[in-house]
């Protein structure tokens, strides 16, 4: 566990966020690279430093029991039950937005997405924050557009290590203990729609609001006919990509897959629930033997302890800078809803580096 900030670092940092910098911020999902929602310039930063198209939306995020009244024109029923259920958590709520949000949050769009981090060091900082400033912050994931979140400070500084040493604030707060982004819940349509599944699924929020979200495939099919613009950038196919080649296999078909690529002289990544396998000696010598042929790491059977390591996973394989990865895939079921959405983001999106022979 690493050290966690002191008050006077958290102080700086929240001195920080009131001036215009940006935070990277521990949340108990992922990091967050942290702007004054309230300071359009400072939110643009955010854009800029990410490499992320300014017409895809930030998430504000809000310190625990915080009125927000002013930042939302309404506030539905159903947001107060899950508010009182699941904040402080991972649970990010679009709502109608009030006119002092502005564009550059929201993308243009007439809602915002605003949520209650459990992190102590996130919600330490907001609390902060609120006392010499707007108390909201936006804040994204803290990686490149379109890479594998963060959910160390180490992923942060080996995404934005120059801009870091230039300036922007790190609070480190140890491990995020979820792992995968929050639950995105749209309730600013006529019916309940699940944007991106997270740690808090679909059945619990149905438990809580008496009624089913529907998937964003569903509403997609009830909205047929009708265009409708993309708005999670998590629905665009491609995304949390590692570099390297991802691949998703069953578990028959992974040990096949993994002798194909040995074979042929290459050298694979795996991220399996089977434990490594002795492998055979290479047909193509000792050159690729000593390169580390097969670089494989057992993940957790338990679907929240598999996310939680999920990022760092990805990480760790295509840093090996392998010929492929390939991920044995979770089981079809609703617990995995959330690690089966990110993996095949993923897999959609991986593969800009030339590949290493
Ligand atoms: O767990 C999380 O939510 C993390 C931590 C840092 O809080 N944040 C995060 O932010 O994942 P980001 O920017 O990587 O993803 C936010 C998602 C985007 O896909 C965005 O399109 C969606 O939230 N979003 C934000 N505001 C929205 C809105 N008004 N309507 C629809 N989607 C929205
Ligand atoms: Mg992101």
């Amino acid at each position: 566990m690493s050290p966690q900030p002191s008050a006077k670092a958290i102080q700086r940092a929240a001195r920080a966020l009131a001036a215009g910098e940006l935070v990277a911020m521990p949340t108990e999902t992922v990091y967050g690279l942290a702007a004054d929602a309230a300071n359009e310039a400072a939110v643009l930063k955010i854009f800029t430093t990410k490499g992320r198209p300014a017409d895809h939306p930030l998430i504000v995020h809000v310190a625990g029991g915080v009125d927000m009244s002013g930042w939302v024109s309404a506030v539905p029923d159903s947001a107060r039950k899950l508010i009182a259920k699941f904040w402080p958590g991972p649970l990010t709520l679009i709502l109608k937005k009030s006119a002092k949000i502005s564009d550059a949050v929201t993308g243009g769009q007439n809602t915002v997405g605003i949520r209650c981090p459990a992190h102590p060091v996130a919600q330490a900082l907001l609390t902060e924050f609120a006392k010499i400033g707007s108390g909201i912050v936006a804040a994204p994931s803290a990686n490149r557009f379109g890479h594998v979140s963060p959910t160390s400070a180490q992923h942060v500084r080996d995404e934005f290590g120059a801009a870091i040493d230039n300036g922007i604030h790190l609070l480190d707060g140890g491990k995020c203990q979820v792992g995968i982004e929050s639950t995105i819940l749209d309730l600013s349509r006529d019916v309940p729609v699940l944007l991106r599944p997270g740690a808090i699924s679909r059945e619990a929020i149905a438990e809580v609001i008496g009624t089913m979200p529907l998937s964003r495939e569903e509403d997609a099919a009830r909205q047929r006919g009708t265009a409708i613009a993309p708005r999670v950038s998590g629905a665009l196919a491609a995304h949390y990509a590692p570099m390297t080649p991802l691949k998703l296999v069953n578990a028959q078909l992974l040990p096949g897959a993994v002798d194909d690529v040995l074979e042929s002289g290459r050298r694979v990544a795996v991220l399996a629930f089977k434990a490594k396998p002795r492998i055979k000696p290479s047909p193509v010598g000792v050159g690729i033997r000593n390169a580390r042929p097969l670089v494989w790491i057992t993940a957790d059977t338990d679907p929240a302890l598999y996310a939680q390591g999920l990022y760092a996973n990805l990480r760790t394989l295509d840093a090996a800078a392998t010929s492929l990865i390939l991920v044995e895939a979770p089981p079809d079921a609703a617990v995995w809803d959330a690690v089966n959405d990110r993996l095949g983001r993923a897999a959609v999106g991986s593969g800009k580096r030339e590949t290493l022979p």
